[in-house]
């Protein structure tokens, strides 16, 4: 929703962590029957990161956090709010939001995570933003972090190719309405749960013998239908924000889309008559790293000093629940 209230956020600093293992599809092609070719054309990714056996979702989360403290010029002791977009956290509770609030010495901060899937970034702004324009906080650290690897079935090569390790972060702080977040959006549809998810190992199939045997306990998805729904939801999500505002894409510096498949962002792309200079991709080297895709992409490009203070820029993304939305924002680093 665009804000009515004379406050509003903006991102004031970023960050971002990639484990240093790469698996390169070459690598995959040892593993399970695929190859390069398949996995190029049908998804656009070349290689992804791995985590290592002892690094945790806490632990890239943690790096990412101090490198956008650092860029905010904060201390953790600054922050009111630690919100993490994950559904691979260390532990199924307590919230690995917890676990970076400890370690970053973050004793002011509140902490939780959010389970919208690939949408966790965009969710986790959402609810940093309404925080802050409410005044109850007013510095709050999103992160979308990511360690799928150890929730991906090795053996199914429709879904362990697609998918990488990361964490991305980002430092909102409230600011006058019309800097900053321009407007929020996001939206959900349970009744498609069943196309992407890890049934086994929660409440409903609590983990056992049967689950380990039938591997319900890692992800499963149905592709196509996932595809499909994901090119409506991100062209919808960005029209939303757009309309709710005002704005055109002709007004938009850059797009950064959730990073799932080039086919997908291509439609993407295409719907919404973007022109392809200003469409963030970097799933080549990356893949999907679920809630960790925009926040890496937004930090990336941050760094390469490819957006100027006042610049719009739009996010907008999906994710198992079915969970969608989009985030239009004004940039506001200049380093
Ligand atoms: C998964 C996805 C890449 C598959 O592409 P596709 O063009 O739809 O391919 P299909 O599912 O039609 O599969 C075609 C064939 O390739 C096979 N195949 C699947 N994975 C393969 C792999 N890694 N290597 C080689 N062949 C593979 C299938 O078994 C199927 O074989 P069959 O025709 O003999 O049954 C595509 O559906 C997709 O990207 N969906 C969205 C997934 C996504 O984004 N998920 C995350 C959401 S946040």
């Amino acid at each position: 929703m665009q804000p009515t209230s004379p406050r509003s956020s903006r991102i004031i600093g970023t960050g971002r962590c990639l484990p240093s293992r790469v698996l390169t599809n070459f690598d995959l092609e040892k593993m399970v029957e695929t190859t390069d070719e398949w996995i190029t054309t049908r998804t656009g990714i070349h290689e992804r990161r791995i985590a290592a056996d002892n690094e945790a979702c806490s632990d890239i989360s943690v790096a990412a956090a101090k490198e956008a403290l650092a860029m905010a010029k904060l201390d953790a002791k600054d922050l009111d709010g630690i919100i993490i977009g994950t559904i691979s956290g260390d532990m199924l509770f307590p919230a690995t939001a917890t676990l970076v609030q400890d370690r970053l010495g973050a004793v002011n901060a509140a902490a939780m995570d959010v389970s919208a899937a690939c949408s966790g970034f965009i969710y986790g702004l959402t609810l940093a933003n309404a925080m802050i324009v409410s005044g109850q906080m007013n510095r709050v650290l999103v992160i979308g972090s990511e360690v799928l690897s150890k929730f991906v079935d090795w053996s199914d090569r429709a879904t362990c190719v697609l998918f990488g390790d990361a964490a991305g972060a980002a430092v909102l702080e409230g600011c006058p309405a019309g800097e900053g977040l321009l407007a929020t959006h996001v939206k959900s549809d349970g009744s498609l749960a069943e196309l992407l998810c890890i049934p086994g190992g929660g409440s409903r199939q609590p983990l056992g013998p049967t689950t380990y045997l039938e591997h319900s306990h890692y992800i499963k998805m149905k592709g196509d239908g996932v595809f499909k729904w994901a090119v409506r939801a991100m062209v919808d999500a960005a029209k939303t924000v757009l309309d709710e505002t005002g704005h055109s894409l002709a007004d938009v510096s850059l797009v950064i889309p959730h990073q799932a498949n080039i086919r997908i962002i291509d439609a993407v792309v295409e719907r919404l008559e973007i022109p392809r200079e200003r469409v963030v991709v970097n799933l080549d080297r990356y893949g999907n790293t679920s809630s960790a895709t925009i926040p890496v992409a937004y930090d990336e490009v941050v760094r390469e000093g490819r957006l100027e203070p006042g610049d719009l820029v739009l996010f907008t993304g999906f994710g198992a629940g079915f969970t969608w939305g989009s985030v239009l924002f004004r940039h506001s680093i200049s380093l």
